[in-house]
């Protein structure tokens, strides 16, 4: 599982970053490759002559070596890693982390880094309830990176509660675990849309939906950092993918969403309908924008878009699995169900706009996933990757039944 797996081990300022020395012990152990970086405070609680031995590597802590004056790349690094772990975090690395103070090699590597970030925080009982440490972690786990919580019981200070750093044997477990995850979705290949449909009146004016497109785009990274092969067929938004294993194709229109889905969905072991797809568009789009001649207020007459889901539903061989996704205001659980049958989906998941923190523009979700059989499982809100992460486990249990 770690077995030649590249991993920067960030050691920042805290007591418990002797037991930060077991941890590179065990990744050792295990087979992968370790880099430490160390803060300029991490050196006075443990030295770098320990960590250096242990990971067979010189510890990296400062932009350039003294001696030597060689500079140390942060972008190399970043791009060499296949996971960072930053253990112990302290409340001011978790701060400077979440938004993007790079004063030391350890900030700046995170920034640059491609590959998965696992954050085990490390402080005293009130400083890890505080309201800026919570809102860091909670930017953190939006930027998708992983918090190992901390586990509670004496700290350093003597007093009992919440900050004590995970042991290192409980972290190595979840990268392990991540790693174990991470292939099985390999060599199978999700269509996802994702974001609004944009549906021209005049050159300027148009009918659309709040969608931001974040819980398709957190699917489609997840989908990617697990092995598939992704194609992404998004709406306008204004969000970025930087990941080769995911093709994006833009569009505009549901028509064109239609079209874009059906080219590339034929080989697709699993579509995921995200988009907030426009039911209707205007029956005709003037060329030149609709101006306020008249004194007649304008009726716009509507017909009816394609149901992108639907035709996926109906051209849908054995072995493919459809998911659709439903925002509903009332009767959640019957009109989900009722999807699932009209538009021959597998799974569906919910999510009610009576919930704080979830549906548009929001980057927490909470979703309800049911399956064909009306079988279903509620979860809480949590950030939309994670939200992703528990919608992918679903998809993967129903393709181990097929
Ligand atoms: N969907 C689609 N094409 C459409 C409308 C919806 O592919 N023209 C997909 C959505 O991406 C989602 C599912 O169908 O996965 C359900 O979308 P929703 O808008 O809730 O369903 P509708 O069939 O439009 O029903 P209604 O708006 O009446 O609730």
């Amino acid at each position: 599982m770690l077995s030649g797996k590249h991993i920067i081990v960030g050691i920042t300022g805290g007591i418990a970053a002797y037991k930060t020395a077991t941890l590179v012990r065990l990744l050792i152990k295990a087979g992968a490759e370790v880099q430490v970086i160390m803060t300029p405070n991490a050196r006075e609680f443990i030295t770098p002559v320990t960590l250096s031995t242990l990971s067979g590597k010189p510890v990296i802590s400062e932009f350039f070596t003294a001696n030597t004056g060689q500079w140390n790349s942060h972008v190399d690094l970043g791009l060499w890693a296949d996971a960072m772990v930053v253990a112990p975090a302290t409340a001011s690395t978790i701060a400077k982390m979440a938004t993007g103070v790079a004063d030391n090699m350890l900030v700046t590597t995170y920034l640059s880094a491609k590959a998965p970030v696992f954050v085990a925080p490390a402080m005293d009982l009130d400083m890890m309830r505080h309201h800026s440490t919570v809102h860091n972690l909670e930017l953190l786990r939006s930027y998708g990176n992983h918090i190992i919580e901390p586990a509670t019981g004496e700290l350093a200070s003597h007093l009992m509660g919440k900050g004590r750093m995970e042991e290192p044997e409980n972290i190595l477990k979840v990268l392990q675990a991540f790693f174990d995850k991470k292939q099985d979705l390999e060599s199978r290949h999700i269509v996802i849309t994702a974001g609004p449909t944009v549906e021209r009146l005049d050159p300027v004016r148009f009918i659309s939906n709040f969608s931001s497109g974040k819980m398709g785009f957190a699917l489609a990274e997840e989908c990617a950092s697990r092995g598939a092969k992704v194609t992404l067929v998004s709406g306008p938004v204004s969000l970025k993918v930087n990941n080769p294993s995911i093709s994006r194709i833009d569009v505009e229109s549901a028509s064109q969403m239609h079209d874009a889905v059906m080219d590339v969905c034929g080989d697709a072991d699993v579509a995921i309908m995200c988009a907030a797809v426009a039911d209707y568009r205007p029956k005709s789009v003037a060329s030149r924008k609709i101006k306020r001649e008249h004194d007649d207020i304008p009726v716009i007459e509507l017909e009816k878009n394609p149901d992108i889901a639907k035709a996926v539903g109906q051209l849908k061989r054995r072995g493919q699995l459809l998911v659709g996704f439903a925002l509903e205001t009332d009767n959640e659980q019957s009109n989900a169900l009722e999807k699932i049958k009209k538009k021959n989906l597998d799974m569906i998941v919910l999510n009610s706009l009576r919930d704080k923190n979830a549906g548009f523009q929001v980057d927490t979700n909470k979703v309800t996933i049911m399956r064909r059989d009306g079988s279903s499982k509620a979860y809480a809100c949590k950030p939309k990757r994670e939200v992703a992460a528990d919608i992918v486990d679903e998809i993967v249990e129903l393709l181990k039944k097929d």
